[in-house]
């Protein structure tokens, strides 16, 4: 079977606004360029790149999906440092990107435009700290059924995308966890995906705060440009949606 890979990214007055990707086969290139082209509601660029892709991985099934609710924000992330102190991740490690992460771990405290990565010595790696490490090419083998049975329980198109990403980060052997707050003030669900299961957190950043991104937790010999590699050249289908707990 031959896929495309297809990549739409807007920004507005030099600030990204909307990404979003697929891949499908060619029968569907023009519906899902429109599906893309209609996302953002507001932009000044937009950009669509088709690829045809020379070779594709399949992952059986997405993460487990487990939701949490708290009080607070603050008591959210006692539970997340918690799941990530469980799986070796030491709490003064991720207490102290997690909070970089919440006032701003790009360049003069703006956003970091992809993920940081960080090792169990607490030594960040990424090529360029403020650019950091962007996942792509992955998406799910029958999106529309999946969206479908998410939609219909409560999740968000957003969960549909995150979890893509987290599924495609945990299949590579050195991803330990992934931490997420989004950089939109107004959401505040965030998640922290870990031995197997998206946990889906709320309220995991403050109300009304711009800052978000994602931190990836690798092990300590991880070879960098490997992982950059797979996350960013690899491309996977994933085949199935894993269990709601
Ligand atoms: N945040 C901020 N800026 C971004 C960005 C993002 N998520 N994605 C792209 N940009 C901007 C940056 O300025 C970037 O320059 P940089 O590489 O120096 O940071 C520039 O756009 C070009 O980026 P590039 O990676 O070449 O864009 P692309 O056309 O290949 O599109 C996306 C990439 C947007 C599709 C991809 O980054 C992304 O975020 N995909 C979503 C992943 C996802 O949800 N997958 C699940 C699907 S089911
Ligand atoms: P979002 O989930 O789109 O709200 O993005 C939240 C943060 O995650 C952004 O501010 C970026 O720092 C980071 N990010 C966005 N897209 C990606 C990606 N494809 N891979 C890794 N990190 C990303």
């Amino acid at each position: 079977m031959t896929y495309f890979s297809l990549k739409m990214r807007a920004s507005e007055e030099d600030k990204h606004v909307s990404g979003g990707e697929r891949i499908v086969e060619k029968e569907n290139l023009e519906e899902v360029i429109l599906e893309l082209l209609n996302r953002p509601s507001s932009y000044d660029f937009l950009n669509i790149k088709v690829q045809k892709l020379k070779e594709i991985d399949y992952i059986e099934k997405s993460l487990d999906i487990k939701s949490y609710t708290f009080d607070n924000y603050l008591e959210a992330n006692n539970f997340a440092i918690s799941l990530l102190e469980n799986a070796g991740i030491p709490r003064k490690i991720s207490e102290n990107y997690i909070w970089l992460l919440h006032t701003g771990a790009g360049e003069l405290g703006n956003n970091m435009r992809g993920a940081m990565i960080v090792n169990l010595n607490g030594e960040r790696l990424e090529l360029d700290k403020s650019r950091g490490v962007r996942t792509t090419n992955v998406d799910f083998l029958n999106r529309k059924n999946i969206e479908k049975i998410l939609l219909e329980k409560g999740f968000s198109l957003r969960t549909l995308d995150a979890l893509a990403l987290a599924t495609k980060n945990l299949n590579h052997p050195d991803i330990i966890a992934e931490y997420c707050i989004s950089d939109q003030q107004d959401y505040t669900t965030g998640y922290v995906a870990i031995k197997g299961l998206y946990n889906r957190i709320s309220p995991l950043k403050k109300l009304n705060n711009p800052k978000g991104g994602r931190i990836y937790f690798v092990r300590n010999n991880t070879d960098i440009d490997k992982l950059y590699n797979y996350l960013q050249n690899k491309s996977f289908l994933i085949k199935d949606l894993g269990e709601i707990k």
